[in-house]
């Protein structure tokens, strides 16, 4: 029998504040379900971080019910049952004792029971908390449970339930890490840093891309993770300015960069997620150290300027104000820092963002901005830090900037950073990755 992955006092300690934030909303949250990508056969199961966060049930196509209008039992889970045939075939499953007793589940019930019993348990309610648009299975059972409350309103004595999104509520809890979580998150980030490190040491001109996604995965699963978090990025040279590039799998070229991004993913899915860029052969041209030591100072201040109070914007903007002023001393831009940040004239060169929350999703939950507010950054809090320059004839020059002279192009660099807001500043949780130039050579 498999053991829970997290501390059950942690997820009852959740789901009491999720169910006080719910006021007297009943919310379904269902898992995610098994996904095939060619015939029969499935992906590797991925729960849902949102049913994870608050269940720690890792078996696909439940549904869990948090029902603070009931003076008792306000956590239900609808679970596949005990079926020693089905087990045989796909591996232990909990049923609906282990939902109880593994997972503090007040009841449990087979799944497929929720059609007829999720009317009775919504009756009452004050609202139905449920993300429409991204459960196709659950969701008709949703809103026929709805519908019937709404029909029967005028006689039931219950007031006509409103639809709410529980996203809001969840995802303020999510966006906060307990010291529980980024001991975890300091985990991915110590398995994701030691890869990267040895990536540095095995890549020489003529090797695979797809053999440093190699050496990298493997240290991830041979240190316990479940795999990468998200399609390792392995680019040599012009390969590194497709920001989404994994098809890893052209030959390393000396005088080119090669760019690395990758993360591992830990059994209870919380994730790393690091960007280094150094040069294949060892050695920087004039070029690529120019470009990158001003990505490297931009991402230094932008790390430096994650403490509480700052905003993601602010990180951002501290980023771009550094690439700016290097562009154009440089002379791949021309005109001033302010006038060229207000006209976006340096996105031909630098077209991301500088970060994202980072947490059992690897673009993790958590509004940015909420109205004109952009959300300021408070301890616990974990953001990456990740500017980058990418020099290619993919984008337009903009009207008035500089043509850009083939010597630069084919130069991709990135550096990202896991950052978790502190008191009072910052902690790097993955300081360990190497990015000095000096390290970066050989
Ligand atoms: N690896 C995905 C990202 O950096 O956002
Ligand atoms: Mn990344
Ligand atoms: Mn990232």
């Amino acid at each position: 029998m498999p053991e829970p992955l997290i501390d059950p006092l942690l997820l009852a300690e959740r789901r009491g504040r999720f169910l006080r934030q719910l006021g007297g909303a009943a919310a379904v949250i269902p898992a995610a379900p098994l996904v095939t990508h060619h015939a029969d056969v499935e992906h590797a199961f991925r729960q849902n971080s949102d049913f994870w966060y608050l269940t720690g049930f890792d078996e696909p196509g439940a549904v869990a019910l948090f029902l603070p209008h009931r003076s008792e039992n306000p956590f239900v889970l609808f679970v596949e049952p005990k079926d020693p045939g089905a087990e045989v075939w796909n591996g232990f499953r909990w049923g609906c004792e282990g939902a109880v007793a593994g997972f503090g589940a007040d009841l449990a019930h087979p799944r497929s029971e929720l059609a007829e019993r999720l009317g009775g348990y919504l009756e009452g309610a004050e609202g139905i908390a449920f993300r429409v648009g991204r459960h196709p299975e659950v969701e008709p059972l949703v809103l026929k449970a709805w519908a019937r409350q709404l029909d029967r309103a005028p006689r039931s004595g219950h007031a006509a339930l409103g639809l709410v999104a529980p996203c809001p509520l969840l995802h303020e809890l999510r966006l906060r890490k307990s010291p529980e979580e980024l001991l975890r998150l300091r985990e991915a980030a110590r398995i994701s840093a030691e890869a990267h490190e040895l990536a540095r040491q095995v890549v020489r001109p003529g090797l695979n891309e797809r053999q440093i996604q190699a050496v990298i995965e493997h240290h991830f699963l041979e240190q316990g993770a479940r795999g990468p978090a998200y399609g390792s990025i392995v680019a040599g040279g012009d390969n590194a300015c497709v920001l989404h590039y994994t098809a890893n799998n052209a030959a390393l070229r000396p005088g080119d960069l090669v760019l690395i991004d990758a993360g591992c993913s830990l059994g209870d899915y919380y994730n790393g997620d690091i960007t280094r860029t150094f040069p294949i052969n060892g050695r920087f041209s004039g070029e690529q150290r120019a470009l990158y030591e001003l990505v490297l100072a931009a991402q230094e201040a932008a790390v430096a300027a994650v403490a509480p109070g700052q905003t993601a914007e602010g990180v951002h903007d501290t980023a771009v104000r550094v690439l700016v002023a290097g562009l154009l001393e440089l002379g791949l831009l021309v005109g001033t820092v302010d006038g060229v940040i207000e006209q976006g004239a340096f996105r031909h060169l630098y077209m991301h963002r500088t970060g994202h929350w980072l947490g059992l999703d690897v673009h993790d939950v958590g509004a940015y901005r909420l109205g004109e507010h952009h959300v300021e950054l408070e301890p616990g809090m974990v953001l990456t830090v990740e500017p980058g320059l990418y020099v290619s004839d993919r984008l337009a020059v903009p009207e008035g900037q500089p043509a850009i002279d083939d010597r630069w192009k084919g130069i991709g660099i990135r550096i990202e950073d896991d950052v978790a807001v502190s008191e009072h500043g910052h902690e790097n949780l993955t300081a360990a990755a190497l990015k000095a130039p000096v390290a970066m050579e050989r």
